[in-house]
């Protein structure tokens, strides 16, 4: 309230001078053709129309310096004015609002206080958006406590259902359609600690109750933006306030018309409004979309559904929720496990003035109760209680573990006979049966590998990372199995728009998850046998692979015969369309080349030495480099991988798979392969990307408008000198990705002379060599030779 009584004084000042058009008094109505505009020219109140189209129209505030139309407020939203022209918005002497339309009111606010004409009333739009009535006693009555679906800066929302003045948030109808929808969000009917989106009666998405010890909330937008949201508390209500500092740009908090709420900052570079917080933003953050005592885990890749721990569920299937392993006894050896980290589940008990000792009592003497949650309120209220305990009898539903933001410890009620069986199991049970299974399994996997059975990856197959470092911590973390709706939706139905390519086994589609997570699915034809061999091959290698340079897998998907690989999503796709596009090659530079070169090196370094299996890739080329949006490369595609054992250097196969031109000759023609197969594709690939660049004749403006003093010549000779060595006729002659790393990355370190520059495709030539020995061919002979083409 204290801010209107500095901008009235100046205002009132102004008027003495000049008829200011950021008023309405009852003496200058609003007609059709008008408009106010705040002082400082934020914001606009005036007539509009969604849509050219119709004729329906109405009364609404706008941004003025947002070149895209925004609406954050509108009067008659649910009866329009049809026949535009006769439209008028007047102030009346009762100090309310009213549209006319010649026959009727179409829409009033009921203040009813009569002002006399001498002192008068008027309605005045402020720099922050809201239209307030000035009463002549220098009250204002405000536009902010009757929000429409968005909240504005500096506006103080009370979240209490109590206030009467207060009307929750509802959506428009549609993105051209002002009137109430069935989405509306506000405070929870019979608790104020939690605010709810709810679509119709049902409720669609829920804060976490308010955790009361952090009063202030900082969100940051793309843009930098700090956003404080501030929860204040006075007596029993409960008021929000979202505050940005001066000069920031602008900001809203709004309920979408597809039911989102959404913050955004409108970004002055791109002209338009950046979302940077919207929910609920995983199918999982749907209110009980996990069931009863399921929840969703929000730290992984993609939120998936799990069962609270002591509960199991049946297989994938959330829709029942999830059931206790082992009965409650509720004889006093029941105990409490802590799960910290958790947003608390909906349907608690809010019971007042208690310790925390006193909240655990509250739950432990009661079977019924499953869970409790305890939290310090900064601010008393109005009985001076400034605890929170909160219990919960039965069910618990809606609970979320989230990747970050506010969380607290949920206490659970779980049979103790489980928690001492998890002790005991560990040392002493567990640990035989997992050694007697996997001896089994592998014996199993063995036979079935010789066998050639393709039978499917069961649904349940649970696949762990090596180096889940990444997930908070968390080794036992699961690849997620994602739903085929979710996908299908995600690919717009595997519509052809979305179709990025067609990989060795199958197509390649982009699909955006409800996040807003752009991804890749790769779908691998199905029928084939190969596609089996080839899917489960994929998934159990990948999931193991963590490094920079590989593609990461983010989950899979297995619905009847389709088998879906999901990719993280990578903007520049694949280096040959850079490396093979006349006016894209442009954008390759020798920086950005090198980089590249370096980058695959080191991922095929992981792949064959540092991920602790050896794995050979056996189709390196330039579509299977995949290239991020900072054109760091990722090796993907490992469709044909193989995987070696602790000895084993080599093996030999009947099924020559690869694409020629990359194959080394041993492997094309005799079907041997190794490690140095890999390498042989990497020179391939070298000269390809440095060699390229070279012919064009770029190489030479590059050095001479290089501004770096170390000159990349010697690069671009030292890549096609490392490319040389690669492609060696002899894999022994070939050397270890470690040392290719190694003279990659160090300028100073010796290169050794290859010993036959090109390839040799016959078995005359390769005898001839051997007789010959190694001969010292010079290495800048070879150079001297490139350079002629
Ligand atoms: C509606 O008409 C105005 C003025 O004629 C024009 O600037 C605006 O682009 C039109 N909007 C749409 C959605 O067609
Ligand atoms: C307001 O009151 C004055 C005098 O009492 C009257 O002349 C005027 O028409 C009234 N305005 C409206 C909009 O009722
Ligand atoms: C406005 O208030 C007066 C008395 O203060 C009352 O007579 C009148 O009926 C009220 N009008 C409306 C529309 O409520
Ligand atoms: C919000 O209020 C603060 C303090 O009253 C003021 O400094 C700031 O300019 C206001 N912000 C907007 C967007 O009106
Ligand atoms: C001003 O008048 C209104 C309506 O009569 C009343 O509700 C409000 O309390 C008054 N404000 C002050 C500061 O007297
Ligand atoms: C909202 O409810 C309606 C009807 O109850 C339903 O058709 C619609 O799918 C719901 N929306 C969402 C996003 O679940
Ligand atoms: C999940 O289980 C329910 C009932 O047990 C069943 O109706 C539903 O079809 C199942 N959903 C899936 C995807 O299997
Ligand atoms: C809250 O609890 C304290 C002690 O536990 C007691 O003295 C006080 O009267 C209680 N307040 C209310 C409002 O019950
Ligand atoms: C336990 O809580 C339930 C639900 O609030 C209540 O009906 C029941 O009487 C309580 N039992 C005891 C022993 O307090
Ligand atoms: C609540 O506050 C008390 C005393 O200030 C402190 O000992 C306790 O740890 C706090 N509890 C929580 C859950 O923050
Ligand atoms: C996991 O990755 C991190 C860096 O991402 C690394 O520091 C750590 O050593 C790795 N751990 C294992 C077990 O590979
Ligand atoms: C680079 O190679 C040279 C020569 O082998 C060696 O002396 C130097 O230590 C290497 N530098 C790095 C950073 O490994």
């Amino acid at each position: 309230m204290d801010m209107i009584y500095t901008p009235a004084f100046i205002l009132l000042f102004l008027i003495s001078f000049c008829q200011s058009d950021d008023r309405l008094t009852p003496t200058k109505p609003l007609s059709p053709d008008d408009m106010l505009i705040s002082s400082g020219g934020i914001f606009t109140l005036g007539f509009f129309s969604p849509t050219n189209s119709t004729a329906n129209s109405y009364i609404g505030i706008w941004y003025n310096n947002i070149p895209q139309r925004t609406y954050v407020w509108v009067a008659n939203r649910d009866s329009p004015i049809t026949s535009s022209s006769f439209g008028k918005f007047v102030v009346t002497n009762n100090s309310d609002l009213t549209l006319l339309d010649p026959k009727e009111t179409l829409w009033t606010t009921t203040n009813n206080i009569t002002t006399t004409e001498a002192t008068g009333t008027a309605a005045i739009l402020l720099d922050t958006g809201n239209l307030v009535i000035r009463l002549p006693n220098g009250t204002d009555i405000q536009s902010f406590y009757y929000p429409t679906d968005t909240i504005l800066p500096n506006m103080t929302a009370p979240l209490s259902s109590k206030n009467e003045g207060y009307k929750r948030l509802v959506a428009w109808r549609g993105p051209d359609d002002p009137s109430t929808s069935d989405y509306s969000m506000g405070s929870d009917s019979s608790s104020v600690l939690q605010v709810f989106i709810w679509n119709g009666t049902r409720p669609y998405w829920r804060r976490a109750a308010w955790t009361g010890a952090l009063v202030n909330v900082v969100y940051r937008s793309n843009t930098g933006t700090i956003i404080f949201q501030t929860i204040e508390r006075r007596g029993a209500e409960f008021y929000v306030t979202y505050t940005v500092s001066d000069g920031s740009p602008s900001m809203r908090v709004m309920l979408h018309y597809t039911g989102m709420v959404k913050f955004m900052t409108w970004n002055s570079n791109s002209l338009s409004w950046d979302a940077f917080v919207e929910q609920p933003s995983a199918k999982c953050d749907r209110y009980d979309s996990c069931g009863p005592f399921g929840y969703c885990d929000g730290t992984g890749a993609i939120p998936t559904c799990k069962c609270l721990d002591g509960f199991e569920s049946d297989g994938l299937n959330f829709s029942q929720g999830c059931q206790r392993k082992k009965e409650l006894k509720c004889d006093g050896t029941d105990s409490f496990i802590t799960l910290p980290g958790m947003k608390t589940p909906d349907k608690f008990l809010y019971i007042r003035n208690r310790s925390f000792d006193q909240c655990t009592t509250e739950c432990s003497s009661n079977c019924s109760c499953t869970a409790y949650a305890y939290a310090n309120v900064s601010s008393l209220d109005t009985i001076g209680d400034s605890s929170r305990c909160l219990v919960w009898m039965g069910e618990l539903v809606d609970t979320r573990k989230p990747a970050g933001g506010i969380t607290e410890n949920l206490y659970l009620r779980i049979s103790s006979s489980s928690v001492d069986e998890k002790k005991i199991a560990k040392l002493k049970i567990v640990l035989p049966i997992v050694a007697c299974l996997l001896i089994f399994t592998c014996i199993y996997l063995g036979c079935k590998s010789r066998g050639k059975s393709s039978r499917k990856v069961q649904n349940k197959h649970k696949l762990k990372h090596l180096n889940a470092s990444d997930e908070l911590g968390n080794e036992d973390t699961e690849l997620p199995s994602v739903g085929f709706e979710d996908i299908l939706i995600a690919t717009n139905y595997f519509s052809d728009h979305n179709m990025l390519g067609k990989g060795g086994f199958g197509k390649v589609y982009k699909g955006m998850l409800e996040s807003g997570k752009e991804i890749a699915v790769k779908s691998l034809s199905i029928g084939s046998g190969k596609g089996v061999r080839e899917f489960r091959n994929e998934v159990v290698l990948i999931a193991k692979l963590q490094h920079r340079n590989l593609v990461r897998l983010l989950g899979y998907c297995i619905h009847e015969d389709e088998k879906l690989l999901i990719y993280e999503y990578l903007h520049n796709k694949s280096l040959d369309a850079f490396l093979f596009d006349a006016t894209k090659k442009s954008v390759l530079d020798w920086l950005t080349r090198f980089m590249v070169i370096k980058g695959i090196a080191r991922g095929l370094l992981y792949l064959h030495k540092d991920s602790r299996l050896t794995i050979v890739h056996r189709d390196l080329k330039a579509s299977n480099i995949l290239l991020d949006a900072k054109m760091t490369p990722k090796i993907s595609d490992f469709g044909m991988a193989r995987i070696f054992g602790g000895n084993e250097k080599q093996a030999n196969t009947k099924r020559v798979v690869g694409t020629y031109g990359y194959m080394s000759p041993e492997y094309a023609m005799e079907g041997y392969f190794s490690v140095k197969s890999d390498t042989y594709s990497f020179g391939v690939l070298l000269f390809e990307i440095a060699w390229s660049l070279w012919v064009d004749g770029n190489a030479r403006e590059l050095v001479e408008s290089s501004v770096v003093e170390r000159c990349p010549l010697d690069e671009v000779l030292r890549c096609v000198h490392i490319g040389l060595l690669c492609v060696q006729n002899h894999p022994n002659a070939r050397p270890l990705m470690s040392s290719i790393v190694f003279m990659l990355e160090n300028e100073t370190a010796p290169l050794p002379r290859e010993t036959v520059y090109f390839t040799l495709r016959n078995h005359e030539a390769e005898d001839r060599r051997k007789y010959m020995g190694r001969s010292e061919t010079q290495n800048e002979m070879t150079i001297t030779t490139l350079k002629g083409r």
